[in-house]
């Protein structure tokens, strides 16, 4: 649809001696003119959204409601908004309305979000842009000695989905503690186990240059921490993981020697394996691996509470001498077939700061994998 009187402006345009490309000048006032009418839209949108909600007849004090044990339990941003102003409304009672228009459902088990960023979560692709320099980076200058560190804000979002505020986070595969970091920005507590004191040590000082609460790290071998279960019980006391979030090794991806980008930037392409020890899973081959892996989950479930969720991260190899290489397919199979484990879904990183380079050009089709797989687990009641 056109907005334009296209002959008053030609004539317009006549009159003031206007030169130029008027084809070009009608398509820019055009574009301009639909950013201004969706921008407009969309905040009317909005605007009716609370305007609906406000008028709907059925809504009463919150404090008439709900019991004082009840409005203790609440999430901290809704007390934030003042509960005097807020709203119980829905024919169940049971949806909280904030005065900035936010919902919350009362049955809301799983997290402390708003409905608006429940939906946001569910979005199968996250798209990033993490950047590796400055305060937004998280410490990234320490963290990098590290060959895959994760990024501290992709974890906080994950756990947020996945935990209450000040409920329990395990990675067993912590690295240099992308997850720990990513819990302690938003008040969960987290245990983290890793093989290296290298990488434990490195989470440390990132985690006092980011002014942060330091989470509790165990050097070990996972594996025998998790069967033997003294010192992860010591730090549950009666409470269990209501997350476990891990980032293992992707079988021995960073133990090969390496193809693609360092070759294209003229960098070594010797390997960069996490550890040099034999318990290390990047060492091991892709059989080992999922062998060790399987055990360990199992382990791990005895910490976690019921309905409680594992989350892995995973990417694929590239598909070599007929092999396909999907391990994020074999893992979803492998840990789906664990007792009382149900995958509920998966989510694709694209991490959009990788470079991009003209692999196998002018040949044959290479794909540049910016994405990793992030696959969700629950434990069965
Ligand atoms: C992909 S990295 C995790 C990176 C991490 N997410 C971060 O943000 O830095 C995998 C980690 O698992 C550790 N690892 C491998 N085998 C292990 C084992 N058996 N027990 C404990 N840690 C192990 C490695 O040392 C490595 O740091």
């Amino acid at each position: 649809m056109s907005f334009l009187d296209k002959k008053k402006l030609e004539q317009h345009i006549k009159d003031k001696k206007i030169k130029g490309d008027l084809s070009k000048l009608f398509s820019d006032i055009e574009k301009a003119n639909n950013k201004l009418i969706q921008d407009f839209k969309l905040t009317y949108k909005k605007k009716k959204r609370v305007d609906d909600i406000n008028d709907k007849k059925e809504k009463k004090p919150l404090l008439k409601i709900l019991s004082k044990e009840q409005t203790k339990i609440l999430p901290d941003w809704i007390k934030k908004e003042g509960l005097s102003k807020c709203f119980i409304m829905g024919n169940t009672s049971k949806t909280i309305l904030t005065p900035s228009g936010k919902k919350y459902n009362l049955d809301n088990k799983l997290n402390d979000l708003t409905g608006g960023e429940w939906s946001y979560f569910l979005r199968s692709v996250i798209n990033t842009r993490y950047s590796t320099q400055g305060e937004e980076s998280y410490a990234h200058d320490i963290r990098k000695i590290h060959p895959s560190p994760k990024p501290p804000q992709l974890m906080r979002d994950i756990i947020k989905f996945f935990t209450k505020k000040n409920e329990l986070v395990l990675d067993y595969f912590m690295g240099v503690g992308g997850t720990l970091i990513g819990a302690s920005l938003i008040e969960r507590k987290a245990l983290g186990i890793d093989l290296s004191s290298k990488y434990i040590n490195a989470y440390k000082k990132a985690s006092k240059k980011l002014n942060l609460n330091e989470q509790i790290t165990i050097k070990g071998d996972s594996l025998d921490l998790l069967k033997n279960g003294k010192e992860i019980k010591k730090f549950l006391g009666k409470q269990k993981f209501s997350l476990i979030a891990i980032d293992p090794p992707y079988g021995d991806m960073m133990s090969r020697e390496k193809t693609g980008e360092a070759m294209k930037k003229n960098q070594s392409t010797k390997s960069t394996p996490f550890t040099k020890l034999n318990k290390d899973l990047g060492n091991m081959n892709w059989n080992d691996f999922l062998n060790q892996f399987v055990k360990s989950i199992k382990y791990s479930m005895n910490f976690l509470k019921d309905r409680g969720h594992i989350v892995v991260f995973i990417k694929d190899l590239q598909p070599k001498n007929g092999s396909v290489n999907l391990l994020h397919a074999d893992l979803i199979q492998k840990l789906n077939d664990i007792e009382n484990l149900n995958y509920l879904g998966t989510k694709i990183w694209s991490d959009e700061s990788i470079n991009l380079y003209p692999y196998g050009y002018p040949f044959s089709f290479v794909a540049n994998q910016l994405h990793q797989y992030i696959l969700i687990f629950r434990k069965k009641i």
